[in-house]
Formats: structure tokens, sequence, C-alpha cells
């Protein structure tokens, strides 16, 4: 057996991955073997080979377009009204027809958080998690709609076990059982950007990091994930990622507008602050909607401008998104079809003479799958924009960048808390921090009485 593998690896280059197996521990071997059993190594060899051969992004960068979309402060009539949008998706939530799909297994390696981001601490006041706050969320969408959402939380081998039992800890904080499930994506190797080596983790293990938030649609498929959905009777799951707090959970207006334009993948949509916003830019090629990634997107294109002098490749995605479930059974059958983005990132590897190497600079590609590459695999897509002061605020960087830190989104919940206070006429002292539970956010009768009357706050509250 060991001899076919050493055949095998030799064709494929990757003989170096037995060198330092040691021929008489054969637990190790048996656990290295499944893990070599795993490796399509034909496709490996393929990706490094044609990794920066073809400019596929420029080119249909060239011709891209800004798509058409469903914008903030149109007041035409080429689209439904906001409210007919609106009343259409919460009949669809409190009909059982949509699931919720969050996805939290990407390693954070730049926030340099010790452990899966959703367990970081965020409430601003509350200290309530990353999980906990989508979770209060959704529990509120639930209360509001009288039905309860199923809920799939996606995680990867990087997550899942701590992810999991600090739910079970926390009783999924208060979330139904019967309607809460989790399930694990798969991994990618790395491979050394200069040879195309596999990079080995220790003696016997492959270093392996999740194949990417796209990993998710096997994910569902091989968990059963996507048959209970379709068992449930669901139509459309929404889409997000656990790490922006101010993510529209299960929003009505997405998802009506989703289903009146009969679209099968929506995605929800931000001006862009500056060209090279670090965000998925949606364009339209050849009236195909899809979304090229910030660091595909050549800088000419970026800066093109309309003639007012905006950008007119303005509408960047925050990863959240509305899909039909039939379209997701559709596209399983193609998921080994969408294609690997390649990330040049530091990898830690054993080197030939055994020895733990910490690289300085990056010195390996990964391989990720995205899921907005289904998008120009719909039969239809739109595009919904949203205010990112009401929608995104990511936690991706850690404390020392002065964007999308932990530190970022906290001022933008509480932004958003005071603007929502301002409205009821109560007003916040300057750097006084606010929360309010989402269960009061959807309800301002509610969040009057819970005020009581106070016309000012001048020292931190949570208010639930
Ligand atoms: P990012 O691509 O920003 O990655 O993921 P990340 O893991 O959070 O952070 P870095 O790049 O290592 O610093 C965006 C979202 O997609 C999820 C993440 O959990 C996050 O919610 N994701 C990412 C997955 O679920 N799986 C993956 O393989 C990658």
């Amino acid at each position: 057996m060991r001899s076919d593998w050493e055949i095998t690896l030799k064709r494929f280059g990757q003989g170096h991955l037995l060198d330092h197996i040691s021929p008489l521990d054969s637990e190790s071997w048996e656990s290295f073997q499944s893990q070599l059993e795993g490796i399509d190594f034909p496709l490996i060899q393929e990706l490094f080979e044609k990794h920066g051969s073809s400019d596929e992004w420029g080119e249909l960068a060239s011709q891209a377009q800004p798509p058409a979309a469903i914008r903030l402060q149109d007041n035409s009539e080429a689209f439904p009204a906001p409210d007919e949008a609106r009343a259409r998706g919460q009949h669809a939530i409190a009909d059982g027809k949509v699931g919720m799909i969050m996805v939290a297994g990407g390693q954070g390696s730049r926030l340099g958080f010790a452990h899966p981001k959703g367990l970081f601490p965020l409430g601003p006041v509350s200290g309530r998690t990353l999980l906990q706050i989508h979770i209060d969320k959704l529990m509120a969408i639930n209360e509001r709609s009288g039905a309860t959402v199923p809920l799939y939380v996606m995680t990867s081998p990087a997550t899942h076990a701590e992810t999991e039992d600090f739910l079970k800890q926390n009783h999924w904080f208060g979330y139904p059982q019967d309607h809460s499930r989790i399930f694990c994506q798969g991994t990618m190797p790395a491979v050394d950007a200069a040879t195309g080596k596999l990079l080995l983790a220790d003696d016997s293990q492959l270093f392996l990091s999740p194949d990417g938030h796209g990993g998710m649609l096997k994910a569902l498929a091989e968990s059963d994930c996507l048959n209970d959905m379709m068992l449930r009777g669901l139509e459309q799951v929404f889409y997000c990622q656990i790490d922006n707090p101010l993510a529209q959970i299960c929003d009505t207006l997405t998802i009506g507008h989703h289903i009146l334009a009969g679209s099968e993948m929506s995605c929800q949509a931000v001006p862009k602050r500056d060209p090279l916003q670090k965000v998925g830019n949606i364009v339209s090629v050849n009236g195909q909607t899809l979304i090229i990634e910030y660091s595909d997107l050549p800088e000419d294109v970026a800066r093109k401008t309309n003639a007012d002098g905006s950008l007119m490749l303005w509408a960047g995605s925050i990863a959240v998104h509305v899909m039909n479930v039939d379209f997701l059974q559709r596209m399983t059958r193609h998921a080994d079809a969408l294609p690997f983005h390649l990330a040049h990132k530091k990898v830690p590897f054993i080197d030939e003479t055994g020895t733990l190497v910490k690289p300085e600079q990056p010195n390996a590609i990964k391989f990720e799958r995205f899921i907005f590459d289904l998008l120009p695999l719909a039969d239809h897509a739109i595009v919904v924009e949203v205010d990112p002061a009401d929608a995104f605020s990511p936690v991706k960087n850690g404390p020392t960048e002065a964007t999308n830190t932990a530190v970022t989104a906290q001022q933008a919940m509480v932004e958003q808390a005071k603007r929502c206070l301002l409205q009821l006429g109560v007003e916040v002292a300057e750097q006084t921090a606010v929360e309010i539970h989402p269960r009061l956010m959807l309800d301002y009768e509610r969040l009057s009485a819970t005020l009581a009357g106070q016309s000012t706050i001048t020292s931190p509250i949570y208010l639930k």
C-alpha cells in the first residue's frame, strides 16, 4: 500500500510527503493515508500550473458595467415599491418558507483572536459574542413573524469543535433545538508557492485549511442539510457571514424583492466608499450579474467614473444573499465546477530536514471557492442596495488597523442604536455607548416602553 502511494505521489511531484513518516508507526500512517485519499492530486497540479497564466478576470473586468439594481433613492416604478417588497418578504417568513445560513468556517487569521470569530465578544455594552448577536436577531425575527426560521451554521474543521461546544454550553442562546443545525465544510491543502509541493503541518499531517465559503454548497449536500431544507418545505435561504454584526438578518425587503423578481440568487450591495475598497464588485458582463473580488479588479477599471464623477462600478458586495433552495439543489450537481481562487498566504510548514518553519512573508498558495461564483449560474439575479450604516461593518482586522476592526464595528453598532433612539426623541451623550436588543429595534413601542420616559442617556446602557 505504501509503495502504491510512493508511485502515485512521485507521479504528481509530491514524493516528499513520505519523507518523514516512520515506517513502523502504523497509526500515523493510517491517518496520513486517509488525508492523502482526500486529495485530488491532478486538480492540485492543474490549479498550480494554471495559476498566473491567464488574465481571465482582467478580461471580464474590461467589459464590466454597473449592475441593474434596486437603488435606495430610486423612485421610478421599474421595481415594486419597498412596502410591497417588505410585505412579500414578511409573508414568506411567516409562512415558514425561509431558512438562514450563517457561515462561520473561516480561520479569521487577520483578526488574531485565539478562537473562532463567532466567539468574539463584540457587543459594545453587553459583551455579546458575534454568534449571539446574530442568533438574537433571528429570534427577534421569529417573534415578529410567529414562525421559526430554521438556522444552519456552517463551520470548518478549524472552527467546528469550539463553535459546537460553545453553542451547546449556551443552549444555542435559546434557539429552538429542532430548528438549528451545525454542519462542517471541507478542506483544501496548501502548496509551496514556488514549487507546487503540498505543505506538511507536521511529520504525518498535511497542512489543510477550509475550502472557502463556496465549500458551503458541497457541505450542505453532504451534511444532509439541503435535504432537511427541502423536507421542511423551505423555498429561500438567507445567507450571511458571522463577521458582520450589522447584517440585516432575514431582511424582508431583500427577500421580498427576490421573490417578486423571480430571482434565483440576490445580493445586497452598498455604494463603495472608495474605488479600492476591499469588497467584491458586483458588476454586469453581457447582461450577466457577477462579482469580481477586489483583488482581481484592475485598478484602472476600479477607478472608472461616470460623467458626474461618481464611481462607475459602485456596487460593493457585503456577502449577504438570498438564494432559492431549488437553485442550491440544482447547483450541488455542479459543486465541483465552482472555480478555485488562489491566495498567497503565510503558512508554517515542515521543511526537508523535518524542522518547523514559520515564514515572515507569504510562502504558500491556498485554494478557496467563493459562494458568489454561483451568481452567473442563476437564471435570474437581482441586486438590492442597502445603507452601509445599517447593514455592514465587518470584523476582519486586528486592533492596529484603521478599518474593519472590532472597535469600528462596535462604533457602528452604537451609532445605529443612537439613530434609532433619536427617532424616539432620545439624545445620547457623546462618548456614551448604547446597545439595543434586536427585539426592541424591531418594535419601537416596546423600545419606548423600556425607556420609560427618559429623554437623555448619559451612561452606557444595554436596552433589552
Ligand atoms: P473571510 O474571507 O473574511 O475570512 O471570510 P476569515 O476567515 O473570516 O478571515 P481571514 O481572511 O482568515 O482573516 C468571510 C466569511 O466567510 C466565512 C468566514 O467565517 C467569514 O464569516 N468563511 C470563510 C467560511 O465560512 N469558510 C471559509 O472557508 C472561508
